[in-house]
């Protein structure tokens, strides 16, 4: 289905050619993902692209997607001012899952509305990209396939192509007093979706001209302002993942649709593992060593000492899972010799425990982590912690801490401890690896 949403002006089909994966190395492509916005209608303390779905933030589910894309991309993430680390951090463990490079990355930081956080996006385009889709962080389950569709379909057609799925409700215009006006023609109406995508150079007229004839405020989609100025949007099949988590029950929506994924446990011969970590830190002596406890930097407090940042809950984690994956441990594995390990903290261990284990052919099932120990106090910053690290294991974590009644080396003061166990399960060698959208049609 193409339904023209603007019909004039259409550029030469084919004005832009195809290109595969295989015969280019530098991506053509860009994704901006808007994630800038504060999600006020879910209502959640943190904003919306850092809220937690099945356990991983959904940034973590939304870039899934778009590493999961079978052209080489660019992805920009525009994220609120104020998390730029959080997103960094987030979107460098989905890129390390999905062993992409780092230079695929660019974060950035949004504006006050989403226009101004897609221009923060378009700013950051590389030299050679051609075709810029614009994806909302929020519609987190997009498969991956749909984003291919959208870049296959501009293409093709050199112009704008925006995703959409026919109204299925009937619509009744309604005035204030709930008197009803009439019956809206449905077939006339469709719902659009993201990834919108569009030509680099038609994106950069469009929104020239928008801002010459200051049509910003009237146009919050930026097919509206590709057609406003007078470009050819046309619209493709929609689906129905790629739904908007805009309120509470869209997000138990996203919530139920996962838990019937997870609920389904790869088919493997093989049995599922666990494995066991143990790690222990003393205090540093020379109070001014920083502290890392469970991916978080915790300022103010007493540092633990150790050959790296002393995280004695990242390195309990990484064990259990070296341990349930059959390859050793922690020392054996990164060594003190690596220099890119060198002074490192426990989320970039954490990440590549996280890849090595994919490769040897295990996904996190859940990990659950016991912290022992009088200070910090951690219960504080519990769902900061695990919000972090579940995005970097792509899996559900709980995190408890205890003291040990003022006994033993922990209950005097003198360092941390933590254990963690973790499940894993083998992979079938035909099955999604960690993190891909699920194949679920979902009925609107
Ligand atoms: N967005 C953005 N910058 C803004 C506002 C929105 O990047 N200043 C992004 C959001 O992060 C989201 C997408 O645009 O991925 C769609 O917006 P919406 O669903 O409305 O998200 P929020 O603005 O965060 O939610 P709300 O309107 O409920 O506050
Ligand atoms: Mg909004």
């Amino acid at each position: 289905m193409t339904v023209p949403l603007v019909s004039q002006a259409v550029p030469q089909p084919g004005a832009l050619a195809d290109r595969t994966r295989s015969a280019v190395t530098a991506p053509t492509v860009a994704v901006i993902v808007v994630a800038a916005g504060s999600g006020n209608r879910l209502g959640h303390a943190e904003p919306k692209a850092f809220v937690l779905l099945h356990m991983r933030p959904l940034l973590d589910h939304a870039l899934d997607s778009i590493f999961g894309m079978r052209w080489p991309v660019q992805i920009i993430v525009v994220a609120p001012s104020d998390r730029i680390a959080d997103a960094r951090a987030i979107a460098a463990a989905t890129a390390a899952r999905h062993e992409a490079p780092a230079s695929a990355l660019t974060i950035v930081a949004g504006g006050g509305t989403r226009q101004d956080s897609v221009d923060q996006g378009v700013a950051a385009l590389l030299p050679g990209i051609d075709v810029v889709l614009v994806h909302d962080a929020a519609r987190a389950l997009t498969p991956a396939s749909l984003c291919d569709a959208v870049v296959d379909a501009v293409r093709s057609t050199g112009h704008g192509i925006i995703p959409g799925l026919p109204v299925v409700d009937t619509i009744k215009r309604v005035a204030a007093s709930g008197t009803i006006l009439g019956t809206v023609n449905r077939s006339e109406l469709l719902a659009v979706q993201t990834p919108q995508g569009f030509p680099r150079a038609m994106l950069a007229a469009a929104r020239a001209w928008a801002v010459q004839n200051g049509r910003f405020e009237a146009l919050t989609d930026d097919a509206a302002l590709v057609a406003d100025a007078g470009h050819t949007v046309t619209v493709i099949p929609g689906d129905p993942l790629a739904f908007k988590i805009t309120t509470p029950e869209d997000l138990e929506r996203a919530e139920l649709i996962l838990h019937v994924v997870a609920a389904t446990p790869p088919q493997s011969p093989l049995p599922p593992r666990i494995g066991t970590g143990l790690d222990v830190h003393a205090f540093a002596a020379d109070g001014t060593t920083d502290l890392w406890l469970a991916g978080l930097y915790w300022p103010g407090e007493r540092g633990l000492s150790g050959h790296s940042d002393g995280d004695v809950a990242a390195h309990a984690i990484c064990d259990a899972l070296l341990g349930a994956a059959g390859l050793g441990d922690i020392g054996s594995v990164f060594g003190t010799t690596d220099p890119r390990f060198s002074g490192a903290h426990g989320d970039v261990f954490l990440a590549e425990t996280v890849r090595l284990v994919a490769a040897a052919g295990y996904q996190v099932g859940n990990v659950s982590v016991q912290i022992i120990g009088n200070h910090p106090k951690f219960s504080l910053r519990r769902a900061e912690a695990e919000t972090r690290l579940a995005g970097i294991l792509s899996a559900p974590i709980n995190i408890a801490a205890t003291t040990t009644d003022a006994l033993g080396f922990t209950g005097r003061g003198e360092g941390v401890a933590a254990t963690a166990t973790a499940l894993l399960y083998p992979l079938p060698p035909a099955a999604p690896g960690p993190g891909q959208t699920p194949d679920l049609n979902w009925e609107a």
